[in-house]
């Protein structure tokens, strides 16, 4: 039996990676190639449980550089692309935006070229919901697959930019691909600079957590695990040339999510540093999901079953996260907050 080759790229990242393990465990008849360069978000430590099964392969490199990326396409004769590779945090995009157009568009545009040429069956892009831009306060408004495009941070906009060239050759070329436009992820290998896995980390070790502006921004959570369902879900059902929204309807303030993890933990919350804000800082983002859940995608996991979930995690897992925040993590650290406690 000839077996489908997926290449997975930024496979050592947070999605990538809790992505390649849903893949290589619940598909041994599929090849899966987690093509990675290891920038500081991606490790490799966290597949040590997958590396040595059979259907897992890793191969290191850019995914913008064209004679690497297409060289790697003609040798391996990839079936299916499933695309995580990204710079993927906002706060950076704001101190260093052109690597975020280096890697998200001309990366993607590679791997489209790349796509095109060998002919694969489909190309699955991970976008987000950043694209939409931001949303008012009125609970009842929801990014749907036909809210425009308005983003607002230079992350967002790289992603928008690549939906877009996404979109360009599924028309012009008639490449197979879905676009999959999901809310905030949480949960087990999520890098200790995003808000959830910092708070976590921070409190744990008894500092301050900083909270940017008056903490009222909304975000819409979805446990990663829900989202790699809706990834394989698209993957084989996704209808050609169609955009997918991923959410489970799980809106928090941020300092609700904040709040939540410093009881569950049982500490105080004088640990609370309200800072200055994010530039640009988007109000609120909600998904409505109806078309995936046309498909036949639910989430598993409420905000609170999700959120007890991953506090356990890292609760288990301290070696994982305390290696990264004790190496280049620090100067990063330092140089995006000034906080008033330690
Ligand atoms: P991440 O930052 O944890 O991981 C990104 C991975 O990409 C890392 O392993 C990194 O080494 C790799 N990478 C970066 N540049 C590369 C390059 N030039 N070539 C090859 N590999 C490279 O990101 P994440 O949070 O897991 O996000 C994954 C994708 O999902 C991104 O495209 C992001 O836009 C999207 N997304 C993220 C969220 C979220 O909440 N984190 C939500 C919706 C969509
Ligand atoms: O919506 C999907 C997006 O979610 C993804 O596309 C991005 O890759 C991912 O990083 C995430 O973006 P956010 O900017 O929403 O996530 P972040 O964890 O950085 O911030 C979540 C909220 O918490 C946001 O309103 C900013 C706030 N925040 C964040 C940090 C890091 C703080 O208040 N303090 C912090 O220190």
């Amino acid at each position: 039996m000839i077996k489908q080759k997926i290449l997975v790229t930024g496979g050592a990242g947070f999605i990538g990676g809790n992505f390649v393990q849903y893949a290589v465990n619940k598909y041994p008849n599929y090849d899966i190639y987690n093509l990675d360069l290891l920038t500081y978000a991606g490790d490799l430590t966290k597949h040590r449980v997958i590396e040595q099964q059979e259907n897992y392969n890793f191969i290191k490199a850019d995914i913008s550089n064209r004679e690497e990326i297409m060289a790697i396409f003609k040798k391996e004769k990839i079936d299916y692309i499933v695309h995580f590779a990204a710079e993927s945090h906002v706060d950076r995009s704001i101190t260093d935006p052109e690597i975020f157009v280096r890697t998200n568009v001309i990366g993607t545009q590679v791997l489209l070229d790349a796509a095109r040429e060998i002919g694969v069956k489909k190309f699955v892009h991970v976008s987000t919901d950043e694209v939409y831009g931001e949303l008012d306060f009125d609970p009842s408004s929801f990014f749907t697959e036909e809210t425009p495009l308005q983003p607002n941070s230079p992350y967002s906009a790289s992603k928008a930019s690549s939906d877009l060239l996404v979109r360009a050759y599924h028309e012009t070329y008639g490449l197979p691909m879905n676009i999959t436009r999901c809310s905030n992820n949480y949960g087990p290998y999520h890098f200790p600079e995003k808000l959830i896995p910092l708070t976590i980390s921070r409190v744990l070790n008894d500092q301050k957590v900083p909270v940017y502006g008056d903490g009222n921004n909304i975000r819409d959570w979805l446990h990663v695990y829900d989202h790699c369902a809706a990834i394989d879900l698209v993957l084989h059902e996704g209808e050609n040339g169609h955009v997918y929204n991923v959410g489970g309807h799980n809106e928090k303030t941020n300092l609700e999510v904040v709040q939540t993890i410093i009881k569950t933990l049982g500490k105080s919350e004088d640990l609370i540093e309200f800072v200055k804000d994010r530039l640009g800082h988007d109000k609120r983002y909600a998904i409505d999901p109806t078309k995936l859940e046309r498909l036949g995608w639910a989430p598993t996991y409420t905000f609170d079953t999700g959120i007890a979930q991953t506090i356990q995690w890292y609760l288990d897992n301290k070696e994982w996260w305390e290696q990264i925040i004790s190496g280049e993590y620090k100067n990063y650290f330092e140089k995006q907050y000034t906080l008033k406690g330690n």
